[in-house]
């Protein structure tokens, strides 16, 4: 994701989710002492605002993030705080820089996995990115009905050049009938012990399809290849994709019901974990 600014304008939602979830392991984060890692932090305002407030006084925070725009603005927005750093992070990186092994004691990630086309493999790096003891709060979309579009919009010809990968941005629990469950067999594999695990059903109301499309193109992984005479159309199209498959209803805002509200229903994983102090044999 490198569209920065974008993303800043169209991130109540997960801003919301994470603000929900912050609160509800508030005691949790609380006890993260030393050094932590947010995973995927974007452009930094999640983890300066909702995090760092609520981790003890002298922990650390490191905001790690596989793009360059976010962790660049993150930096230099966020330079003054000395309890924070950024840095560039493939979590599903096949060769973990072998600096970052072991380097924290607590990590969280928030919004960030469902881009992981290899989830074990994030997982299995975070594993080796904590020391023994270190626990991990992570929340990360399950499922939402606008990834089909990617699917849909992929088979028509005059896009599919741009999207021949379309598949590896569908998440992994998108296609997976026990999202909870599935997640508790990653967990348990690659050695954590599961101290939380569910799935949860939400919802988010965008005032009117002007401001979905808004969130939607912040996140979409395809708009910077399409050329630029086929942006207008391409957007068009997506939206109108996703849009179908959506609850629309008049707005309350606007007296004349022209305008239509749009009801997002979504699920997250949300999962609490801790890698055990002695590894079992
Ligand atoms: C939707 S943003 C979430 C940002 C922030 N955590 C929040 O809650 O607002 C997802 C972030 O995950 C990052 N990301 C995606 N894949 C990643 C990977 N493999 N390793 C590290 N970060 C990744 C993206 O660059 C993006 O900044």
């Amino acid at each position: 994701m490198e569209r920065v600014e974008e993303y800043l304008n169209a991130n109540k939602l997960q801003y919301r989710d994470t603000s929900e979830i912050v609160e509800e392991f508030d005691k949790e984060i609380g006890e993260m002492r030393g050094r932590c890692v947010d995973i995927g932090c974007g452009p930094g305002d999640v983890t300066t605002e909702l995090i760092l407030p609520k981790l003890p006084r002298d922990a650390l925070l490191v905001g790690a993030d596989i793009s360059n725009a976010m962790v660049d603005h993150a930096t230099k927005k966020y330079r003054d705080n000395r309890r924070l750093s950024f840095l560039r992070l493939d979590i599903e990186t096949s060769s973990l820089p072998q600096e970052q092994i072991a380097r924290y004691d607590n990590a969280v990630s928030f919004y960030c996995l469902h881009w992981c086309h290899n989830t074990r493999r994030a997982f299995e790096n975070i594993y080796k990115l904590l020391r023994p003891g270190g626990k991990v709060l992570t929340m990360f979309l399950a499922y939402n009905d606008g990834f089909d579009a990617y699917v849909r919009i992929h088979e028509n010809p005059r896009y599919q050049p741009y999207m021949q990968d379309a598949h590896k941005f569908v998440p992994f629990f998108h296609r997976c009938n026990d999202s909870r469950g599935t997640l508790r067999t990653i967990l348990e594999d690659t050695g954590f012990k599961v101290l939380h695990c569910s799935k949860r059903e939400k919802s988010f109301v965008f005032p009117n399809i002007q401001i979905l499309k808004k969130y939607a193109l912040a996140v979409n992984p395809f708009i910077s290849r399409i050329p630029e005479d086929l942006k207008e159309e391409f957007e068009d199209v997506l939206i109108r994709e996703i849009v179908s498959q959506k609850i629309l209803f008049p707005s309350k805002a606007d007296k004349c019901q022209q305008e239509y509200s749009v009801l997002d229903r979504y699920h997250i994983l949300v999962a609490y974990v801790q890698k055990p102090y002695t590894v079992m044999q």
